[in-house]
């Protein structure tokens, strides 16, 4: 943080002394999480009640039975039961880690500032470091901070179609998903999530990059682009491209496919929009746009999840009108500060690069599932992803069969999730903070296990 009047009570001694003391018990109380452990019968009964209570209250049930004691210890979560699993899921790619000291040391430093929420109207000077940091890393001019994914990407929305005025299309890739509001329930490219829902934005679908079949697929992608815009000449406000599809099955796709489509996109002034809620910190780069070199090209970026706030990047050419883009909430000041905690980490702890932790991880678990593929062909083909999105497909993707293997790894203790569509994929989001080789080893030894003999 910029040299301040909080920095100069936040180094006091006195309250270092209690910060190490507190992180100390916190530590010491989650060390014995440590294996995976049957629920304890002491806490059962509470447990099963508390999830019809929650069920009643929400107005719906929980996929998983999942409800955390609040105390984890790297990927180790403990549940109310006292069970203790393997999460392999991370909440959909949130989580950084379970407990960590120096995780926790920054969330104890947001959370003794005065207020809970930062806003735009009234931030504290760590909003500023954050929205410095993003931009100095990402590369592009501005920063604007809020409070999910899709928000982030409705802001991006509006952005774009402010300054494309009066375009009224917009370009993304099939089995793409972009989040659930309103406007974005119209571009995740799944009806299901639109059900009743008024029309509220026309896309028009690029196929994805289907490794397969590169030059064809490219081909293919490239001509619809071009007779969508001969169609509708100006009517575009950007394209919108997930580099690896998160939700649709980690897909990845080449440079020289995303370049292809680009360069047709450039030539008619459309900008490029690059969704990073699931890719961001996952890749050997920061920024998967990063990984894929077309740094030069993006226009606007979001990101989400394991970035703690949620924001979107853009170049000064897009300069919202004042108005267009604004919110109460930025994002929680405990939020804010675990956010510069995770950039930290990531960008000077070892995490990027080809031999880099996410890299190795990545590697050891790919490995591993390569390994069972060879050893049950019958069952499990894969991995697919790249980086820290790794899946792989079960039972051929059959929906009863996949849904039935991954409730029984998570009774065994590892939780992980779906992904995908036709076929439906198994899914994996390591802690990538938290994470380690032995951890990978066990989780592997269940995921064998778990299969049908
Ligand atoms: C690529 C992508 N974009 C947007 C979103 C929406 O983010 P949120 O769920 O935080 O609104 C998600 C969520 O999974 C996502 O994966």
């Amino acid at each position: 943080m910029t040299n301040s009047v909080f920095q100069a009570f936040d180094q006091d001694p006195e309250f270092e002394k209690c910060l190490k003391a507190l992180v100390q018990t916190i530590s010491t109380k989650r060390s014995h999480l440590t294996g995976i452990k049957a629920p304890d019968y002491l806490y059962t009964q509470g447990y099963a009640s508390a999830l019809s209570d929650i069920k009643k209250a929400r107005g719906s049930g929980l996929f998983y039975p999942y409800l955390s004691s609040g105390i984890g210890n790297g990927a180790f979560v403990q549940l109310a039961d006292g069970s203790i699993k393997y999460d392999f899921i991370s909440g959909i790619g949130a989580h950084w880690t379970h407990g960590s000291d120096a995780m926790l040391e920054a969330c104890i430093r947001g959370a003794i500032q005065d207020t809970v929420m930062q806003g735009n109207l009234q931030q504290n000077l760590d909003s500023l470091t954050l929205i410095k940091r993003l931009s100095e890393l990402s590369g592009l001019d501005h920063a604007f901070l809020t409070t999910s994914g899709a928000m982030a990407n409705e802001n991006a929305l509006k952005i774009l179609f402010q300054y494309r005025q009066p375009a009224t299309r917009l370009l993304a890739f099939e089995h793409c998903f972009s989040g659930r509001t309103l406007a974005l329930a119209h571009v995740t490219d799944k009806s299901k999530y639109r059900v009743g829902l008024p029309d509220t934005l026309t896309v028009d679908y690029l196929p994805f990059y289907d490794a397969n079949h590169p030059e064809e697929s490219t081909q293919k992608a490239i001509s619809l682009l071009e007779s969508y815009i001969s169609r509708y000449p100006d009517a575009y406000a950007g394209l919108m491209m997930e580099l690896i599809q998160g939700e649709g099955g980690f897909y990845p796709g080449t440079k020289s496919f995303f370049m292809a489509l680009i360069e047709v996109c450039k030539s008619h002034s459309i900008p490029i929009f690059i969704d990073e809620i699931q890719t961001f910190g996952r890749t050997d780069h920061l920024f998967a746009y990063q990984h894929f070199g077309l740094q030069d090209h993006v226009d606007i970026v979001t990101v989400g999840k394991l970035s703690q706030v949620c924001a979107t990047l853009y170049n000064q050419a897009l300069q919202p009108k004042p108005g267009l883009v604004s919110q109460t909430f930025t994002s929680s000041a405990t939020a804010i500060s675990a956010a510069i905690h995770v950039l930290d980490e990531l960008t000077q702890n070892g995490y990027l690069g080809q031999d880099g932790l996410i890299m190795s991880r990545s590697n050891q678990m790919r490995d591993g599932l390569k390994s069972i593929a060879q050893r049950r062909p019958d069952i499990v083909e894969g991995p697919y992803g790249y980086g820290g999105m790794i899946a792989f497909t079960s039972y051929k993707g059959d929906p009863e069969r996949t849904m039935a293997y991954i409730r029984r790894l998570y009774e065994a203790g590892v939780i992980v999730f779906i992904n995908g569509n036709d076929p439906l994929r198994v899914r994996f989001l390591m802690p990538i903070g938290g994470v380690t080789e032995t951890d990978i080893q066990k989780v592997l030894v269940v995921v064998e296990e778990c299969l049908d003999p």
